[in-house]
């Protein structure tokens, strides 16, 4: 076994290194603290690796992802977002008999308890639906109690997953006014949350495939990205033992930032301004790169991609391909492509490797969909749900796994007596 040396104050101990399957290197520094006192300091976690996981592998350099192995190319050509939620979940691809008892499972627990009908109208009608969304999640413990003493996980990820596109589209159906539209069983996962979207209860709504076809792709592109912030988040959470409703409802908290899922929204917003500003995106990419602005071109960039993100190059591609199939024609495609050669071509991008990320096409494509912008980052969370539950459970049935407590360096004041308030 190699070890990696270290010397603290003249002293000299050694840590095991740890090697992962495709090679990569960590050092084990579990016991640093109880043999030197001493902690890593690593704000943002950027060189922390915080478990062992199974489920994704992602090289930022060379641009590769891959589910429990597949190569997301692969994924995104050929598998339905069912097949990839099993896999992510259980660890290997599901046989016909296998992945039929899962569809028919997530169809028979699709509808939520009427009361949680209730909960909907208690919120004003300009609520994001994320927020809704998260709520909606942590309250479906209430429902399901069994969530929190651990009995009946399997049921209880069914549960989440079925009921979490009917919270979905019920969420979009109150902030339009319209009437709930309840799950449909002969659909498939994608055609029946567009159902209960865009249906209304005198018209059915005719799903097309390319339509449908668009939001596999986009679900099964999301499905998991290992230790980002939401993932990490939903594992800190489950850490304390919490029950699975409330770690997820956590990850959907953490996606909704705008450094995070939220970007896929502030991308549309970003295109729509320099649009209506004249489409002069040069402008926008000087901006992003001036400090003195907060201004970030969004949809850019990535924590650990230094290389295109595959999984905007398959978006591209589609969003190509798919609108004129829809019979659209959105100048935002043709400015994001403009502002994405653009930023290319600058040393500033190129320099710090800023690539497009999953976020910067996603847009596009559901608003081709006629998802309104507000809904991005929910159909971002339904797309991240089987990565969050794989991850969530792998935590969970690791004996290694302690409660997450991270240290600090305390930079406050040393000690001094307390001040009575008449003498400050
Ligand atoms: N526009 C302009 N400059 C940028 C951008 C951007 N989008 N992203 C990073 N930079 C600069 C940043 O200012 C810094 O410059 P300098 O070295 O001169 O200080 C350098 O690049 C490194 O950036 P960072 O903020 O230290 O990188 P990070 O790993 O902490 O942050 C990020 C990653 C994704 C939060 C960031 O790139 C960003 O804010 N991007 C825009 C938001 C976005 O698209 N988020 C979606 C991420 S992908 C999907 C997901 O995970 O949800």
């Amino acid at each position: 076994m190699s070890t990696a040396k270290l010397i603290l104050e003249g002293k000299e101990y050694d840590f095991p290194v740890l090697i992962g399957s495709e090679g990569e290197l960590g050092v084990d520094v579990t016991g640093l603290r109880a043999r030197t006192k001493a902690i890593t300091y690593d704000p943002g976690y950027a060189n922390t690796g915080s478990c062992k996981s199974a489920v994704t592998y992602i090289d930022g350099e060379e641009g590769i992802l891959r589910y429990r192995g597949y190569p997301i190319e692969e994924m995104a050509e050929s598998s339905t977002f069912i097949e990839v939620a099993y896999l992510l979940i259980y660890g290997q691809l599901p046989n016909l008999r296998e992945l039929e008892a899962f569809q028919d499972q997530l169809t028979h627990h699709s509808l939520i308890h009427e009361d949680m009908k209730k909960f909907f109208e208690g919120y004003p009608r300009g609520a994001h639906p994320m927020t809704i969304l998260s709520s909606m999640v942590a309250s479906l413990e209430a429902y399901y109690p069994d969530a929190a003493n651990g009995e009946d996980i399997n049921l209880n990820i069914i549960r989440l997953l079925a009921k979490a596109k009917t919270i979905a589209a019920f969420t979009y159906k109150k902030s339009i006014g319209q009437p709930y539209v309840y799950p449909r069983n002969d659909l498939s996962y994608p055609a029946d949350f567009l159902h209960m979207m865009f249906a209304v209860p005198a018209e059915p709504f005719p799903i097309s495939p390319s339509l449908e076809n668009a939001l596999n792709l986009l679900l099964v592109l999301h499905a998991d990205h290992e230790q980002n912030c939401s993932t990490s988040t939903v594992r800190m959470v489950g850490s304390s033992q919490a029950n699975l409703f409330a770690a997820i409802s956590a990850g959907i908290s953490a996606l909704s930032g705008p450094l995070h899922g939220g970007a896929n929204q502030q991308v549309i917003q970003m295109l729509d301004m320099i649009l209506k500003d004249g489409g002069n995106y040069q402008k926008y990419v000087d901006m992003a790169k001036d400090k003195k602005s907060d201004f970030r071109l969004m949809g850019f960039g990535h924590r650990v991609y230094k290389n295109f993100d595959p999984r905007a190059k398959i978006l591209k591609k589609v969003a190509d391909r798919i609108l004129p199939e829809m019979g659209i024609r959105d100048p935002l495609l043709e400015l994001a492509k403009h502002l994405e050669s653009a930023a290319l071509k600058d040393a500033y991008f190129i320099e710090r490797k800023l690539y497009p990320n999953v976020d910067f096409y996603s847009g596009i494509l559901y608003r081709a969909m006629g998802i309104p912008t507000n809904m991005f980052t929910v159909m971002f969370a339904l797309g991240r749900l089987p990565g969050w539950i794989a991850h969530w459970l792998e935590m969970r049935n690791d004996p290694t796994t302690r409660i997450h407590r991270p240290r600090q360096i305390y930079t406050g004041q040393v000690k001094r007596p307390f001040v009575s308030v008449d003498q400050r």
